[in-house]
């Protein structure tokens, strides 16, 4: 027995050594964590229960049999754990053992976690750093990486699936991340992409670094792929321990609920100020988000793309909302293809988990102009409509100024099946602005600048006012800012309950 236990110890001591010293030190000296440090900081100390510690990889080819290349636990951590006292299951890929890359045996235990992860209704986790497919067991690694593939597909919806890029990732690698829900990436040490900069420079000549390919800002602020990017490790796990303070642990579930000092009722007398006298004048929406959210705590998604239109998780009364909201002071809250694609994907990310919508409006319109219309604006402006129609969570709606068009339409709109619409004294909700619509209508008296400005203030008087939509119903009241806070808390008690159900059928055909 003695003997046996001996033994034991050392083949754990051996898996917990990774790749050995030489290459834990050379993880360290790129200003990484190794998989296990990461495994630790993220999750609650001393909650981890590992699994699949002695697996090891089948391969023979390439001297991969010999002692020395079968590692305990073959380049991936996986198990499950605690995140303030709630469970996640979790795999950290571990460079230090052939470069992370996903043999057979390593994709297996990545599905073991994601497998019971589902039938428990909890949250999965891959932080994520490989070198991609294992590349001396050939088509076996194919085979693993599709067979997690499937999975990110059978899960989604089902519960959250977050990615955090701590290390490359590269070829059909990215794929598994691009099917979660969130990906986060940290700065200078990692990257995605399908080819790297060698096979970019002979099939297309550019000259590119792997960061400017497919570094953490490159991703965060240009293509949209990756969600955040974080300073480093550290940074990263930490920030993602609060991300998930905010999710719920599967479709099952309501989302979480924390204590909070924060009155339902609180008023907030600046906000009858925040709208600025001149209508083309931008404001800051975040301001309005933090003064009316629990404690100011917004948790902003994607802040570095499509600015014009902001997303992200806070709380009301303690319980988890997804907020969306223009923002004036980008591209004047216009929707466009970015924004609308950034947008439509949270909306449908909180209405497969119970996450009710705050949405605020201040939206002028679509952009015009030829790059939105051959970039496809009405199939990707689509995207969120459709995303508004088809979710059935508790949405509500408050219009602060502009509401104008396809875009007040599209956003939450009662049309949409809002549930709760406000809008404030100083919303404006028409087919466009007073200037825009006059230019058209009287398009024969154009040079005539008195009868021009007498016609704009007109419709300025009939229309560029919450009135005419209240007196249809279209908006449930016109409330005052500082109120807005105390008739958000009170639509979200009386939602609480809500449900609306969808006829049944295989699935929508969502314009992608
Ligand atoms: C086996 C790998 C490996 C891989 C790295 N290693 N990638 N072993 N399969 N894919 C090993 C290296 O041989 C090395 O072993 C150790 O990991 C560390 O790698 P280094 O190259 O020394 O590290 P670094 O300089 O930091 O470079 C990291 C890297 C590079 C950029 C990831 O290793 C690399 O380019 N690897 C190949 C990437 C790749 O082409 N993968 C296939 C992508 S296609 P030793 O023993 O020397 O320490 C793909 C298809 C997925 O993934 C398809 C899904 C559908």
């Amino acid at each position: 027995m003695q003997e046996i236990i001996r033994q034991l110890e050392e083949k754990r001591n051996r898996a917990y050594l990774g790749g050995g010293q030489k290459r834990i030190d050379a993880q360290h000296s790129k200003g990484k964590l190794t998989a296990r440090e990461r495994v630790e900081l993220l999750l609650d100390p001393d909650s981890f229960e590992e699994w699949d510690l002695f697996k090891e990889h089948r391969c023979t080819d390439f001297g991969m049999a010999e002692e020395k290349n079968l590692i305990p636990g073959d380049g991936v951590v996986t198990g499950y754990g605690t995140i303030n006292g709630r469970l996640v299951f979790v795999f950290s890929q571990d460079f230090t053992v052939h470069g992370g890359s996903l043999s057979a045996a390593h994709a297996e235990k990545i599905c073991k976690i994601m497998d019971k992860a589902v039938q428990v209704g909890a949250p999965v986790i891959g932080l994520n750093d490989s070198g991609g497919a294992r590349i001396q067991e050939g088509v076996d690694s194919l085979a693993g990486y599709a067979e997690v593939f499937q999975r990110n597909v059978e899960a989604s919806g089902v519960v959250p699936q977050i990615s955090m890029i701590m290390g490359p990732c590269a070829g059909g690698a990215v794929y598994s991340p691009a099917m979660t829900d969130f990906i986060f990436m940290v700065k200078d040490s990692s990257y995605m992409f399908v080819t790297g900069p060698d096979v970019v420079k002979t099939v297309t000549h550019e000259t590119v670094t792997a960061e400017e390919l497919g570094g953490a800002i490159t991703h965060s602020t240009k293509s949209g792929v990756a969600d955040l990017a974080f300073e480093n490790d550290v940074e990263a796990l930490l920030q993602l321990r609060r991300f998930m303070d905010f999710l719920p642990g599967s479709n099952r579930e309501k989302p979480p609920v924390r204590p909070t000092a924060d009155q339902p009722d609180r008023i907030e007398m600046s906000l009858d100020t925040l709208i600025p006298d001149n209508a083309n004048k931008p404001y800051d929406m975040k301001e309005l988000i933090l003064k009316v959210v629990d404690e100011g705590e917004f948790f902003e998604v994607q802040p570095g793309y499509a600015g014009n239109i902001i997303v992200g998780f806070a709380r009301m009364e303690g319980a988890t909302v997804g907020v969306v909201a223009n923002q004036p002071m980008v591209l004047a809250g216009c929707l466009d293809i970015a924004s609308s694609i950034k947008a439509a994907r949270f909306v449908r990310f909180c209405d497969a988990f119970n996450i009710p919508i705050l949405t605020f409006v201040d939206v002028p319109g679509f952009l015009p102009g030829t790059a939105q219309e051959y970039g496809g604006i009405i199939k990707h402006g689509a995207k969120l409509l459709y995303a508004y129609a088809e979710c059935t969570v508790p949405k509500i709606t408050v219009i602060t100024r502009k509401a104008y068009g396809g875009a007040y339409d599209v956003m939450s709109s009662k049309h949409l099946k809002g549930d709760v619409n406000f809008a404030w004294p100083t919303a404006e909700i028409a087919v466009m602005g007073p200037k825009g619509a006059v230019e058209i209508i009287f398009r024969t008296d154009i040079g005539d600048s008195e009868k021009i400005a007498a016609r704009t203030e007109e419709y300025r008087q009939k229309f560029a006012n919450p009135f005419v939509a209240g007196h249809r119903g279209f908006i449930d009241d016109v409330i005052m800012p500082h109120s807005t806070r105390k008739r958000i808390c009170r639509s979200l008690a009386m939602l609480k309950d809500k449900k609306l159900e969808r006829p049944v059928r295989k699935h929508g055909n969502i314009p992608l």
